[in-house]
C-alpha cells in the first residue's frame, strides 16, 4: 500500500462554480491530500435527469488547470447503504492507498445517513451547505434570464451558454453534435482550452467588428485535430493533398491546423470557408487573413486559462486596444519563444508578421504613445 492520501468529495457540481473548487482546494490542504477525486452526486440518485454527462463534462473542464483534481465517476447508485462501502474499497484497490477521506456537502445529508460508514474510511467531513451568491442554484437561475455569473470559469460558461442549457437563452448552432464529439476527441486540458477560446473569440470579434457567431464557431474547434497521433495527422494531409510543405508534415505542432480545418469540414459538417479559413491560420498566421481568423489566432493565446508566460498581460492589455497591434506582439513572442528554444521559425508567421507590421494599425505613427 503506498502512502498516497487520497480524498473524495462527493457533491451536485450542476454546475460546478469558483465556490465548489475553492472549497476543493482548501479540502487538499487541511486534509493535506495527494489527490482529491470530485464525484458527482445526482439528486435523482442515478443521474437520469439528463445532465450526468453535462456535469461530467464541466467537472471535466474545471480541474483541468490542476493535477490534483480528478472528476471521478462513482459508477454505485448512491441510494444504496452500501454506497460508500463500495466506493472506498474500490478506490483503494484501484489506488493502492491506504488513507481514504471522504468529504460531501450538508445538502446531502439525508443520504450520507443512509449509507454505511466503512472501516476502513480515514475521516468523514461535512461541509456547510453553501449560501452566497456562488451557489449553484443561485446560478441555475441567474442563467435561466440570462446572465452568466461570474462564479463560473470561461470554460464552464462557455459550456452552458453554447449549448444553451439550464434555460440560458439561445445556443451556438451545432454545438449539441460538436461538444460531445470533441470532449472525446481532446484530452480535458485541450478540451477546457477550447472552451476558453470559443468565448474570447467571441468577445474579440463583438470589439473588432467580426462576426462573434463564427468566431465561437471557430474557436470552439479550432484544435479538433490537435490530440490526432502525428502519422494519422500526415495520413489525412498527404490523401487530402493539404499540403506538401515538409516542415508542416513533420510537426504535429504546425500540421493541426490545416488538418484540423479539414476535420472540422469532414467530421463536424462546417462548410463555411471562414471559419476553416480561421482554423487552418491559427497557429502560423497568414499575410492578408480575415479578421474572424485574427480573432481566433489571438484568442489561442491570450484564453484565460494560459499559465502565466512573459508577454501574456501585455498582449491581452493590447487586445483591448488594437487587435492588430495585439497580434502582432503574440506572434513576435511566439516567433522569440521558437528561437530561442533552438527551432526553426515557420516562414509563414514571419511573413505574418512583416504583414501586420505594415498595416496602417501597426504603423509606428499609431503604435507610438
Ligand atoms: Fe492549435
Ligand atoms: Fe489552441
Amino acid at each position: 500500500m503506498s502512502e498516497i492520501r487520497l480524498g473524495v468529495y462527493l457533491d451536485s457540481f450542476d454546475p460546478v462554480c469558483h465556490d465548489h473548487l475553492a472549497a476543493a482546494r482548501s479540502l487538499l490542504e487541511e486534509s493535506r491530500l495527494d489527490q482529491l477525486l470530485l464525484i458527482p452526486v445526482f439528486r435523482d440518485g442515478d443521474g437520469t435527469t439528463g445532465m450526468e454527462d453535462h456535469v461530467w463534462r464541466m467537472l471535466a473542464a474545471a480541474c483541468s488547470g490542476d493535477k490534483r483534481f480528478l472528476p471521478y465517476r462513482a459508477g454505485a447508485d448512491f441510494r444504496d447503504p452500501a454506497f460508500l462501502d463500495r466506493l472506498i474499497s474500490g478506490l483503494r484497490k484501484e489506488y493502492a492507498c491506504k488513507m481514504v477521506c471522504c468529504v460531501i456537502r450538508e445538502e446531502w445529508m439525508l443520504l450520507a445517513r443512509s449509507w454505511h460508514r466503512p472501516d476502513n474510511l480515514a475521516e468523514i467531513r461535512i461541509l456547510p451547505a453553501a449560501d452566497t451568491a456562488d451557489s449553484s442554484s443561485r446560478i441555475r437561475s441567474s442563467l435561466s434570464s440570462g446572465r452568466v455569473p461570474s462564479a463560473l470559469s470561461p470554460s464552464v460558461a462557455e459550456y452552458i451558454t453554447s449549448l444553451g442549457l439550464y434555460g440560458f437563452p439561445g445556443h451556438v448552432p451545432c454545438a449539441d453534435g460538436w461538444i460531445p464529439k470533441l470532449f472525446s476527441a481532446l484530452n480535458p486540458h485541450r478540451f477546457a482550452h477550447s472552451l476558453a477560446v470559443a468565448v474570447t473569440a467571441r468577445n474579440l470579434a463583438l470589439r473588432y467588428g467580426a462576426d462573434p457567431l463564427l468566431a465561437e464557431q471557430a474557436g470552439l474547434l479550432h484544435d479538433c485535430a490537435k490530440c490526432l497521433p502525428l502519422a494519422d495527422m500526415q495520413q489525412i494531409a498527404r490523401q487530402d493533398h493539404l499540403t506538401d510543405d515538409p516542415d508542416f508534415l513533420s510537426s504535429g505542432a504546425l500540421l493541426h491546423s490545416v488538418v484540423g480545418a479539414r476535420v472540422a469540414r469532414d467530421a463536424y459538417g462546417v462548410g463555411n470557408p471562414d471559419i476553416l479559413e480561421a482554423i487552418a491560420f491559427h497557429n502560423t498566421g497568414a499575410p492578408g487573413m480575415s479578421r474572424l481568423a485574427m480573432c481566433v489566432c489571438l484568442a489561442d493565446y491570450i484564453e484565460p486559462n494560459r499559465r502565466p508566460f512573459p508577454l501574456l498581460e501585455e498582449v491581452r492589455s493590447l487586445s483591448a486596444v488594437s487587435l492588430e497591434q495585439a497580434l502582432l506582439l503574440s506572434l513576435k513572442g511566439t516567433a522569440d519563444h521558437v528561437l530561442s528554444g533552438g527551432n526553426t521559425l515557420h516562414p509563414q508567421t514571419l511573413e505574418t508578421i512583416s504583414w501586420l507590421q505594415s498595416l496602417p494599425a501597426c504603423s509606428p505613427a499609431v503604435s507610438s504613445p
